[in-house]
């Protein structure tokens, strides 16, 4: 379904190779963990895929395909609904995903087609039940507010509850549970194996190796802008073959254990 080949990103400025000839691919109903260090190149790499970078800034080589189309030339048109209906991103940071001076009810309204009444009614119905599963549970004062007058941990879930009813065939949730406090993290993660269950296609970029075992078939590991190791998650979490993945599974075993 989605295959990534020798992806290239550079900032134009710098010329600093950010993101260095990276590979992965998925199929229907795969969950691939997208894990590594800060700076690693996980956001770019999910924004690239979204083709959301800004071409001004960061030139781009190499090959993304969706459903065996090429996505990322300059002159590439995307296939109808690709951004939203084909594949949604999670923002890593919710306060830049939303325009802040249109309310968010209007906001979340425009992704969906909601002419007839009862279209209206039954979204409603189903956001407030999303929004519950999230742990918000005033939908009216959400969608009254203006981005700024909620927490970014908020404005994550209602992130997340949005993407889930928009029901794209690919999701990208980049580190979708840094803002928010333990117990929303547990339901987000509960609503995320949930969807795994139903056959949801995802990319969870996280830095929690925890969290990747639990909900991803694959990991590719990253550092520096580069694939270290890349295999079925099993596979890499039980007998690392790279350096860096084995301090990285190390560290995040001790951090869980209370060790350090
Ligand atoms: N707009 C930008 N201009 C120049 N460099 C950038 C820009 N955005 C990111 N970078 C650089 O690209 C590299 C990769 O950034 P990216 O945001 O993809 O990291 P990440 O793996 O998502 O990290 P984190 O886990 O902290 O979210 C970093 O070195 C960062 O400094
Ligand atoms: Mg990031």
């Amino acid at each position: 379904m989605l295959k990534v080949n020798d992806l290239e990103i550079t900032a134009r400025f710098s010329k600093e190779r950010l993101v260095k000839g990276i590979g992965f691919e998925m199929g229907r109903g795969e969950t691939l963990g997208l894990i590594g260090e800060s700076g690693s190149g996980k956001s770019l790499t999910s924004k690239c895929i979204m083709k959301l970078l800004d071409r001004r800034r960061f030139s781009v080589g190499g090959s993304v395909s969706w459903k065996g189309r090429e996505i990322l030339g300059s002159h590439a048109k995307l296939p109808e609904g690709y951004r939203g209906r084909q594949i949604a991103m999670i923002m890593q940071h919710p306060m830049t995903a939303f325009a802040p001076m249109i309310r968010l009810g209007r906001q979340i309204e425009l992704g969906f087609d909601l002419r007839s009444r009862k279209a209206k009614n039954d979204f409603y119905e189903s956001l407030d039940a999303k929004l519950r599963d999230m742990n918000l549970s005033d939908m009216d004062k959400i969608l009254k507010s203006y981005p700024a007058e909620l927490s970014g941990g908020m404005l994550q879930r209602v992130m997340i509850a949005v993407t889930i009813l928009q029901k794209p065939e690919l999701i990208i949730a980049d580190e979708c549970t840094t803002a928010v406090d333990a117990a929303s993290e547990y339901m987000i993660l509960t609503e995320l194996e949930k969807l795994r269950r139903e056959g949801m296609s995802m990319i969870i970029v996280t830095h929690d190796f925890g969290v990747a075992a639990r909900l991803c078939d694959n990991v590719a590991v990253m550092r520096q802008g580069e694939v270290t190791e890349y295999g079925s998650t099993e596979k890499v979490f039980s007998s690392p073959q790279d350096a860096y993945t084995k301090e990285l599974a190390q560290a995040s075993l001790l951090f869980r254990e209370g060790l350090c």
